[in-house]
């Protein structure tokens, strides 16, 4: 993995919906998470992995606002994070603290030590079997583990696996290649004069025009994707804003395009390998047992319009009886 998570995170986003999701998840992922927060006891320790910049511990602390519990949630995440808007931490009964640079499968926090271990599409991310080895050294006897990950075939798999297909054709290479060569055969443009030079000139002309049958094709195979992609956005800015820019910045605007496109496609790889079906499913939840852990209800949550949104998981370490002899 490349650190293209910390320069997510440090956009400041709290989750890892991006524009899509403006403030915290709500509806059915919010709801899934309430019953097993009020099953907490005094003086809590929640541990959160992948936890981005702390969606799910702030949810917790919402979720228990009007509860006399204190407690703390420890996040921790392999990129580079922060609680969002440098949330005010004072005069919380609940304390957040966020780690960064900490994998999920080696963590800092002593064993038995744990009351729930959680995560929300962060989990997945991992090697889910050193990970679960981890969780269960960890938790406490009694701990409880809840995980909410990606469903191979959810809404959101669905829309970026085309996504993934759309930015791996040879045409966004072509197109990318072209708005190089644009820029270029344009040569610096100060004036209206300089505008109307460009039109008339045969060169550009082609150039352009190869431009538009290149975006046509790409429309034509999946627009939805092509808009998802930023890349029609990313076109629009150099012809609209960066028009009138020297040529050094619009060739140093397509290497930010072409590096935003490697980026999300390293992101959509990711996901889709961190994804499980069912015979992934299958191979985990024997893990479950292996590692002393009881499996208390596996489901896949849907949003409100019915589509699969993710698969959920509670399970319970074992508490070990001594055996009387
Ligand atoms: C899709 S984001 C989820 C963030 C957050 N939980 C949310 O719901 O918005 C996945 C996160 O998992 C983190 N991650 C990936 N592999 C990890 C690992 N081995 N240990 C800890 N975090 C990891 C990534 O850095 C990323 O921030």
């Amino acid at each position: 993995m490349n650190n293209h998570w910390s320069e997510y995170w440090q956009q400041g986003h709290t989750t890892s919906f991006g524009e899509a999701i403006s403030g915290n998840y709500e509806g059915i992922l919010k709801s899934v998470w309430q019953p097993i927060f009020n099953g907490l006891n005094e003086d809590f320790l929640v541990v959160d992995v992948g936890t981005g910049n702390g969606s799910l511990p702030l949810l917790l602390r919402d979720g228990l606002l009007t509860s006399e519990l204190t407690g703390k949630v420890i996040g921790v995440d392999l990129a580079e994070v922060s609680l969002v808007n440098s949330e005010n931490q004072n005069g919380h009964k609940i304390d957040i603290a966020l780690m960064s640079n900490t994998r999920c499968e080696q963590l800092p926090l002593e064993s038995n030590s744990v009351d729930l271990y959680i995560s929300q599409f962060g989990f997945e991310y991992s090697n889910v079997e050193k990970s679960l080895e981890e969780a269960t050294r960890v938790l406490k006897d009694g701990g409880q583990f809840g995980i909410v990950f990606h469903h191979s075939r959810s809404m959101i798999l669905n829309r970026n696996r085309k996504i993934l297909t759309l930015i791996e054709k040879e045409e966004v290479n072509l197109l990318i290649n072209c708005l190089t060569k644009m820029a270029n055969a344009m040569g610096n443009i100060t004036s209206q004069k300089d505008v109307e030079r460009i039109k008339k000139d045969p060169k550009c002309e082609d150039i352009r025009a190869e431009i538009n049958h290149l975006i046509k094709l790409l429309v034509v195979f999946d627009e939805a994707a092509a808009q998802d992609s930023d890349l029609m956005r990313f076109v629009a800015e150099f012809f609209k804003a960066g028009l009138f820019w020297p040529v050094t910045k619009k060739l140093q605007f397509i290497e930010f395009i072409t590096i935003q496109m490697e980026t999300l496609r390293l992101r959509l790889t990711e996901l889709i390998n961190a994804s499980f079906d069912e015979s992934k499913l299958a191979i985990f939840v024997d893990k479950l047992y292996q590692n002393n852990m009881m499996l208390n209800e596996l489901k896949v949550l849907k949003s409100e319009q019915n589509e699969v949104l993710s698969w959920y998981l509670h399970a319970t370490k074992f508490i070990y009886q001594l055996e009387s002899r």
